[in-house]
């Protein structure tokens, strides 16, 4: 009988031998006569299926909100350091995009997870808290460098306004903003930031669009997707500062030695 040569490589996302290219099966032509956007085309690629409008408009409004923070933060600092060292735009990006991590826009995945673990253990928003803390860890998802119980983060208000009035649940939410009145208790700055917003609603995207089996929602929380949101997103504004440092001809930064304290 026929011998089938093993392959060395397993692909399942993009088939590029036809006459077009297809993302999880449909076709480059579709995506554009159907108007797909942007948030659909992380759906196919990422998750393999389309999700219904109201999932895909959060992912780009997920995108939109978190392309940038200004100069300041982790990331555009480094990658503004480096394009001023004279690097090209790969390396301006990736500098920055390396800081992305558990302090920096890569908590959204330990949100969700520590969330759903919070919410279907029916801890309450005390012993979750306290446990964490037991633990030695700080709460994913909670906490912020200038946002506060006063000046609260706008993208949080906007995705969760979005999520309210299109979610068919928000319950997932509606536990991490119970965590956050615990932790404001505590100080006026742990604030929910926008990854544990991010990680709070796309648990109640899985658990609720009927989009996903829970055997594939608890596949997409155990692996973790949801922290290349961030990275796809902030990717945008650093190429941006990137090309700003580049377009004003900025010079080689040296920190100035009276900013650092040595000993
Ligand atoms: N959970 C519990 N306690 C906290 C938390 C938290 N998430 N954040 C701060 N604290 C408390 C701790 O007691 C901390 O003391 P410690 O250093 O002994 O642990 C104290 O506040 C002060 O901590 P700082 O690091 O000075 O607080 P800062 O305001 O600089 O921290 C940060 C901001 C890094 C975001 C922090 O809140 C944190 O680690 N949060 C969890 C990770 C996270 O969600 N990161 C994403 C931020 S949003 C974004 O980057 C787009
Ligand atoms: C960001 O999106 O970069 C921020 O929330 C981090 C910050 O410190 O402002």
């Amino acid at each position: 009988g026929k011998v089938r040569v093993p392959t060395h490589i397993v692909s399942s996302i993009c088939d590029d031998r036809g006459e077009e290219p297809k993302y999880a099966g449909v076709t480059m032509s579709e995506l554009i006569e159907e108007d797909y956007g942007v948030g659909d085309v992380i759906s196919l690629l990422w998750f393999k299926r389309k999700l219904p409008k109201y999932a895909s408009k959060f992912i780009e409004m997920c995108v939109m909100l978190c392309a940038d923070h200004g100069p300041c933060v982790s990331g555009a600092h480094n990658t503004i350091v480096t394009s001023r060292a004279g690097k090209d735009i790969v390396s301006s990006l990736v500098s920055g995009l390396l800081t992305i991590g558990p302090r920096f826009g890569g908590a959204i995945d330990d949100a969700a997870r520590c969330f759903k673990d919070g919410h279907d253990n029916n801890l309450t928003p005390h012993d979750f808290v306290e446990g964490l803390k037991k633990r030695g860890m700080r709460v994913p998802g909670i906490g912020h460098r200038i946002k506060s119980k006063d000046n609260r983060d706008k993208r949080v208000e906007l995705l969760q306004q979005f999520a309210r009035k299109f979610f068919p649940s928000t319950r997932y939410l509606d536990y991490a903003v119970r965590v956050e009145e615990t932790t404001l208790q505590k100080s006026a700055n742990l604030v929910m930031n926008v990854d544990g917003c991010i990680g709070a609603l796309f648990l109640d995207l899985l658990a609720s669009s009927g989009a996903f089996t829970k055997k594939e929602a608890d596949e997409v929380v155990q692996i973790g997707y949801l922290n290349a949101l961030f990275v796809v997103a902030r990717s945008i504004g650093l190429v941006g500062h990137a090309l700003d440092q580049k377009r004003m001809q900025q010079p080689l930064y040296r920190h100035p030695w009276d900013d650092v304290l040595y000993c």
